[in-house]
C-alpha cells in the first residue's frame, strides 16, 4: 500500500532520504546525518507523555513491534506513556496453530515498554475478528468453546501478569442498534461470555484493569446506551469490570458533541474510561484546511478526557500515517494520525500538546531549527561525535540538544556545549558563547564517547 504524502515539509523529507542513504552505507564511521524532523515549535514542547502525566493522564499509541527502532522507536519511546500492540496480542497472532504459540512480537513490545517506563494496554482477548482459522473453522460444542476461551484468556493474561496495566478483555460486542453482535461467542455461549471472560481475566491477573472496548460508542446513542446498561448490570452483579474503552475511529469534523457527557456518565457508574484507538480520518489528499480541522478534532477528544477525572487517558491508533490501518480499510481515506508518513508532527500534534496544557501550535510553523548528529570518527572502544544545530526561517537564543543512547554509549568529554548523561539520557546545553543561532546560521558542538558492541545513531531533539 502506498498513500500519498500528506504534507510537504522539507526537513522531514530530507530526514528520511538522508536516513536511508546513511543506512545504505552501513558503515559506522560514515557520516550519518540524521535530521531531527522537528519544527522549532514542536521541538520546544515537552514530550506529550510529560504533558499528559502533569494532567494525571496516560497517552498511548498502538505500535507494530518490528518497527520499534530508529525514528519510529524514538518517537514511540519518548512521546507516549503507554503502548498497545496493534495486532501482536490478538488470538490469531499468538496461537496461529492450536497449541503452538508465538509470543515474539508481543514480548518485544512489552520489553520495549518496560525499557521506556511505559504501560502496556493488552489488546484483545475476546473478539469476533482476527481469530485463528483453526478456531473459527472448528466444530465445537458450547462447553468446548467455553473451555477454549477460558484457556486462551488464562494463558495470555498469566503470561503478562504484572506487565499489562489494562486489558481490552472484550472487544466490539455490540451492533450499531445496541443488540449483541452475532459472532462465535454470542451465538454459542450467549451474553454470559462477557462476564465469564472478565472473571477469568481477573483470576489470571488481579491487578490488571479490565475493559470492554467498542467503536461508535463515543457519543450518547443506541450503541453506547447498550454498553452503558451492560456495564451497569455487570457492576450490579459484582462482575469484575474496571473500565470502558471508547475506540474513537473518527471521521474529520465529526467528534460527537456528547463525547464528554458520555465519558462522564460511564465514569459515574464507577468505572474508568479510556479513549483506546483514536484516529481522525480524512478523504485524501490532505489539505492545510483539513489538517487544521483534524487538529481541532484531536484537541476536542483530548480536552474531553482531561475534563473528566476518571478518564484515564487517550491512545492513538498509530502515531504516524505510515503505520495506520485507515488506508487499507477505508478506501480513499488516510492521514489520520498526529505525525505524517515522514514522522513530521502535523497540526494535530500541537493540538494534543495544547489540550494537555503545553504550548503547542495548531498551525504548521513556517521555519525550523533542526539538529543533525554525526559520528566523525570511531575506534575500538570510543568515538567522536558532532551535532550541528541549524536554523532556517527561525532562530534560537539558547538551545539544548537531547538524545537517548540505547546501546550503552557514554559521553566522556564535550566541547562547545555542557553535556550531562544520566543513564541513557544525554543532554547538551549551549556554552555561554554559542547560544544564539541566527536565521540561516548554525552552530556545532562535539564530544567523545565510549561504546562497545553497536553504536546506533540517535535522534536528537532540540529544546
Ligand atoms: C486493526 C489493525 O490496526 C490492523 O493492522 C489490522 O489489519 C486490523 O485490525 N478496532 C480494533 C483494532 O479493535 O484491533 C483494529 O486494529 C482496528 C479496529
Amino acid at each position: 500500500m502506498t498513500s500519498p504524502r500528506t504534507t510537504g515539509r522539507t526537513p522531514a523529507t530530507r530526514s528520511l532520504a538522508t536516513r536511508l542513504a546513511a543506512l545504505a552505507t552501513g558503515a559506522l564511521t560514515a557520516v550519518a546525518l540524521f535530521t531531527a524532523a522537528a519544527p522549532a515549535a514542536h521541538a520546544a514542547d515537552a514530550p506529550l507523555r510529560d504533558l499528559a502525566a502533569a494532567k494525571g493522564k496516560v497517552i498511548g499509541t498502538a505500535v507494530t513491534g518490528s518497527r520499534l527502532t530508529g525514528t519510529y522507536g524514538d518517537i514511540a519511546g519518548t512521546q507516549f506513556s503507554s503502548l498497545t500492540p496493534g495486532n501482536a496480542m490478538k488470538w490469531g497472532s499468538v496461537e496461529p496453530t492450536q497449541g503452538t504459540f508465538n509470543w515474539s512480537e508481543a514480548d518485544q513490545i512489552v520489553a520495549f515498554a518496560r525499557a521506556h517506563g511505559q504501560q502496556v494496554r493488552g489488546h484483545t482477548l475476546v473478539w469476533h475478528s482476527q481469530n485463528p482459522s483453526w478456531l473459527t473453522n472448528g466444530t465445537w460444542t458450547a462447553a468446548q468453546l467455553s473451555t477454549l476461551l477460558q484457556n486462551h484468556i488464562t494463558t495470555e493474561v498469566s503470561r503478562y501478569r504484572g506487565q499489562v496495566a489494562s486489558w481490552d478483555v472484550v472487544n466490539e460486542p455490540f451492533n450499531e442498534d445496541g443488540t449483541y453482535r452475532s459472532d462465535l461467542w454470542y451465538d454459542n455461549l450467549g451474553p454470559s461470555y462477557i462476564a465469564q471472560a472478565l472473571t477469568w481475566a481477573r483470576a489470571a491477573d488481579p491487578d490488571a484493569k479490565l475493559y470492554i472496548n467498542d467503536y461508535n460508542v463515543e457519543g450518547v446513542g443506541a450503541k453506547s446506551d447498550a454498553l452503558y446498561n451492560l456495564v451497569k448490570s455487570l457492576k450490579a452483579q459484582g462482575v469484575p469490570i474496571d473500565g470502558v474503552g471508547l475506540q474513537a475511529h473518527l471521521i474529520l469534523g465529526q467528534v460527537p458533541a456528547t463525547l464528554q457527557q458520555n465519558i462522564q456518565r460511564f465514569a459515574d457508574l464507577g468505572v474508568d474510561v479510556s479513549v483506546t484507538e483514536l484516529d481522525v480520518r480524512m478523504q485524501l489528499p490532505a489539505t492545510a484546511a483539513k489538517l487544521t480541522q483534524q487538529a481541532a478534532d484531536y484537541k476536542a477528544v483530548f480536552a474531553a478526557c482531561v475534563a473528566v477525572s476518571r478518564c484515564a487517558g487517550v491512545t492513538v491508533w498509530g502515531f504516524t500515517d505510515s503505520d495506520s490501518w485507515i488506508p487499507d480499510v477505508f478506501s480513499g481515506y488516510g492521514a489520520a494520525t498526529p505525525y505524517d508518513e515522514n514522522y513530521a508532527p502535523k497540526p494535530a500534534y500541537g493540538a494534543i500538546a495544547e489540550a494537555l496544557g503545553g504550548g503547542g501550535t495548531t498551525t504548521p510553523p513556517t521555519g525550523a531549527c533542526t539538529a543533525s548528529y554525526e559520528v566523525v570518527s570511531a575506534w575500538n572502544n570510543g568515538f567522536t561525535g558532532q551535532v550541528r544545530i541549524s536554523c532556517s526561517g527561525a532562530a534560537l537564543s539558547s538551545w539544548k540538544a537531547t538524545w537517548t543512547y540505547g546501546a550503552g554509549q557514554r559521553i566522556t568529554q564535550a566541547w562547545n556545549a555542557a553535556c550531562t548523561q544520566s543513564g541513557t539520557a544525554v543532554s547538551c546545553a549551549n556554552a555561554g558563547y554559542n547560544g544564539t543561532v541566527p536565521d540561516g546560521g548554525s552552530v556545532t558542538f562535539g564530544f567523545n564517547a565510549s561504546w562497545s558492541g553497536s553504536n546506533p545513531v540517535p535522534v536528537v531533539t532540540l529544546g
